[in-house]
């Protein structure tokens, strides 16, 4: 790759994987499968790159309505690769956080995520984020609520410490594969000044030269946030 400035934060929206079955003849849940072995492939590519901290888009708060055969299927996902094979998830030798409301997991998927966590908290090298049961809306309400009972007004400062990702630096680049050009509900607060990158690539097939790509494409904009480029 280039030399390139490289983004502290990467957010993902990682769309895309039913499409890619379908169009394989193949289950969605087939889809969902590929997908998570393409998130360990691109997470582990940003953090071999240089990149910091990577939050992925595992679970929307309104993916829970989709038909229960999906929902169940993408729970045995979860439980999975929180325990069964865990090890994949500690192969990445980074801190894992789980973001977004999972008290409505089954039980055993939420004492694994809490042992995983546990278990990387030590790790300083990078952070990979997991967004479950995450929305943006959502998380603003749940700051606020948090606020009001500490009876206390909020500022930038002290709203965005009641965030999931509270502490953290914003995402400096957000990529969504599968095609669509919006952010449906993630990270909406937190990307007041990211780069956003979208690819037309479905989420099981975005590479490592993909990620690569968008990072150059990041690497080559102007971030003024809102102000003038001194010359
Ligand atoms: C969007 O594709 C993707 C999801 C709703 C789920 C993404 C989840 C994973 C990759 C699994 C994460 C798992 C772990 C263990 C962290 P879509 O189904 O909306 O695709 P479509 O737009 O083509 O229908």
């Amino acid at each position: 790759m280039k030399r390139i400035k490289l983004p502290a934060h990467i957010a993902i929206i990682m769309d895309g994987n039913g499409r890619w079955a379908k169009r394989r003849f193949r289950p969605r849940a087939y889809g969902h499968r590929m997908g998570v072995q393409n998130m360990f492939k691109i997470c582990g590519h940003a953090f071999n790159l240089g990149v910091r901290i990577v939050t992925v888009f595992a679970l929307s708060a309104e993916n829970l309505s989709r038909p229960k055969e999906e929902v169940d299927e993408l729970f045995e996902l979860f439980r999975s690769y929180f325990s069964k094979k865990k090890e994949r998830m500690y192969e990445l030798n980074v801190k894992i956080c789980v973001l977004g409301d999972i008290s409505v997991l089954p039980a055993d998927i939420q004492e694994s995520i809490g042992e995983i966590e546990r278990a990387t908290a030590h790790l300083t090298s990078g952070l990979l984020n997991i967004c479950v049961n995450y929305g943006a809306r959502q998380e603003v309400v749940r700051a606020v609520n948090k606020a009001v009972a500490l009876g206390r007004f909020v500022d930038e400062n002290s709203l965005e410490s009641l965030f999931y990702t509270g502490g953290l630096p914003d995402p400096d680049l957000i990529i969504r594969t599968g095609g669509e050009i919006r952010l449906s509900n993630f990270l909406l607060y937190q990307a007041a000044y990211s780069e956003l990158y979208f690819s037309g690539k479905m989420w099981p097939e975005f590479s490592k030269r993909d990620l690569e790509k968008a990072i150059e494409n990041y690497s080559a904009r102007d971030r003024r946030y809102g102000n003038v480029r001194e010359e």
